[in-house]
């Protein structure tokens, strides 16, 4: 069975990663959409609530499926018997540090190949940090997320910042 991780922050998942995501599924027979528990961000959504919203955003495909992990990412790969991580390249901005990551998780584990996919245009421009920061303070993030977790993640946002 070929298995691929798609992994990353997901603080919160974006239509940019979902994209990413479905056109891994049709690649792969098996996809794990691997969140970082500590992205050394202070997140603003917890492992759990990040982990529900992607679940629910992949509910309609069969064959892929959300974790949590801490630690090394090729180490994660290895347990999962994983040999590919897909990634999306929304800009040449990306490259720089991604190529490193790829480099460094190959050296980790030489079991590993990164795959780039080039982000859909329309997703060019999308960000966890720029959705936040349109939903804190009341925007319309309805083009920005999947339908069925738009709802909860405003909310979300915008009653932490009331609260804070
Ligand atoms: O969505 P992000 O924040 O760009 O994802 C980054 C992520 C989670 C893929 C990266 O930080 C990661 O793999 N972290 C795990 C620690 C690790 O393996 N580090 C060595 C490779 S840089």
């Amino acid at each position: 069975m070929n298995i691929a991780i798609c992994p990353g922050s997901f603080d919160p998942i974006t239509l940019g990663h979902l994209d990413i995501i479905q056109r891994a599924a049709a690649m792969f027979d098996r996809v794990i959409v691997a969140v970082l528990v500590n992205p050394g961000k202070n997140p603003s959504f917890t492992a759990e609530e990040r982990i529900a919203l992607i679940r629910r955003a992949v509910a309609d495909i069969p064959n892929v499926e959300a974790e949590c992990f801490d630690g090394l990412l090729a180490e994660y790969a290895r347990l999962c018997g994983a040999h590919t991580i897909v990634k999306g390249l929304r800009a040449v901005t990306d490259f720089e540090y991604e190529f490193q990551m790829a480099l460094v998780n190959r050296k980790l584990n030489p079991e590993i190949d990164t795959v780039f996919l080039a982000s859909g245009s329309q997703h060019m421009y999308l960000s966890s940090s720029m959705v936040k920061s349109v939903a804190r303070f009341g925007g319309d993030i309805s083009d920005f997320v999947p339908a069925c977790i738009c709802r909860e993640i405003s909310e979300r946002l915008s009653r932490r910042e009331e609260d804070g």
